[in-house]
């Protein structure tokens, strides 16, 4: 049974809750509802009490287990946290980490999938830092339903609605069904640029920063896997609860890959690994000279394309500098894949380092599917769904 937390902000529609927290039992799952202050003058912690038949929380220092910290049990057990209705103090306060009451130390604890439906006066849903706040939360993974227009309080009409309870159910089913997709599955990532020595300071490299593989990771542990990456040198932070096993070259990328193959059922290949490395590299700083000096480039081992032959279903990413997908589909034929994204490089908005991508996946049988410009993340989320429910 999904462990589902409910967290109620105090908000006029606050009473919906209550239906919503139902609405969710009647498909399965258990509910636990946590009530900010505010919500508490709208609506009793004894309603939702009595109707999901768990106690609530909602004091910072009052547990319903003397000596238990309930709000981190519930952070670890929960498969979603779902905050509906969301006010506009919750939303920001929880892009920001502020963890000033029980809901949002509890979020702030909460590492799984969440979903936020905002429920403010018209004014303030499109405050800049409103949203800003809504698109820090949609970057880290967070589904947003937006509110809807109608009449909100203080005979008030506009966009702040809290969104039909309906769809705010259709989609925390939908984020519980995925969270069941790589049940009991295994599956290893390569991120992130290969160092190619040339001398003891100096390599060949380039500026992959890592973050569509890390994207990748966080989406394939919220939908249930066991997650390894492979990553070059980053300065970004993979998701904790993946192993992260640190490379530089792409030779030691093979191996290290290799080595963590065993029983792994997908296999996606984000790094953006150096074709060629210098063939002797010198064992000091080479120093400077009035003439030329060449470097020999002999070419690496095709990482993506040795994993291929594993039988594990392999994914390919294909950056490339335009929109043209046959370089991407050659790719794939050649390196034995069962799938490659392609990733057009030239768009400096979802090229390397960039916060956003827009994937377009090609099977083997030539079709293929775009996704809409948005956050790795999202973008990360969509691809896994695409894969998984693929013929
Ligand atoms: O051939 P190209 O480098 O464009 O292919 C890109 C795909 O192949 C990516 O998935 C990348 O991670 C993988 N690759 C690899 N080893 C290489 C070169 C690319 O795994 N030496």
């Amino acid at each position: 049974m999904p462990n589902v937390v409910l967290g109620v902000s105090g908000s006029v529609s606050a009473y919906r809750a209550a239906d919503l927290a139902r609405d969710l039992m009647r498909n399965g799952a258990n509910v636990r509802v946590c009530l900010t202050d505010s919500a508490q003058r709208f609506v009793s912690p004894l309603l939702f009490e009595t109707l999901t038949d768990n106690p609530c929380l909602s004091s910072v220092f009052e547990e319903p287990i003397p000596g238990r910290m309930a709000h981190l049990d519930w952070a670890r057990e929960a498969d979603l946290l779902i905050i509906a209705p969301a006010t506009a103090n919750t939303i920001n306060r929880i892009a920001n980490g502020i963890a000033d009451d029980m809901l949002s130390t509890l979020a702030l604890a909460y590492e799984g999938p969440a979903l936020i439906a905002p429920a403010t006066n018209p004014a303030m849903y499109l405050h800049p830092t409103v949203q800003q706040s809504l698109a820090i939360l949609k970057a880290r993974g967070y589904a947003v339903v937006d509110p809807i227009e109608g009449d909100v309080a203080a005979g008030e009409f506009g966009l702040g609605k809290l969104a039909l309870n309906a769809d705010i159910l259709t989609d925390s089913l939908a984020i519980l069904s995925r969270s069941q997709r790589l049940q009991g599955k295994k599956v290893l990532i390569t991120s992130g640029p290969t160092q190619e020595p040339i001398d003891s300071v100096r390599f060949l490299s380039n500026s992959s920063s890592g973050k569509m593989g890390a994207a990748l990771a966080q989406a394939a542990l919220w939908m249930g896997a066991k997650v390894t990456v492979v990553t070059g040198p980053v300065d970004i932070e993979y998701p904790r609860n993946a192993l992260v096993i640190p490379v530089r070259s792409a030779t030691e990328m093979l191996e290290a890959a290799r080595s963590a193959c065993d029983g792994v059922d997908w296999i996606v290949g984000a790094a953006a690994v150096s074709d060629y490395r210098p063939e002797n590299p010198a064992d000091t700083k080479i120093r400077r000279s009035n003439e030329p000096i060449e470097v020999r480039l002999i070419p690496n081992p095709d990482i993506i394309a040795e994993l291929a032959k594993t039988g594990a279903k392999t994914v390919g990413f294909a950056a490339e500098p335009s929109l043209d997908l046959s370089a991407a589909i050659a790719k794939m034929d050649r390196k034995g894949l069962h799938a490659i994204v392609h990733n057009d490089i030239s768009n400096s908005a979802i090229g390397f380092r960039s916060n956003e991508n827009r994937l377009t996946l090609i099977q083997k049988t030539g079709e293929s599917v775009t996704s809409e410009q948005t956050s790795k993340l999202q973008c990360a989320l969509w691809l896994w769904d695409q894969l998984t429910t693929e013929g």
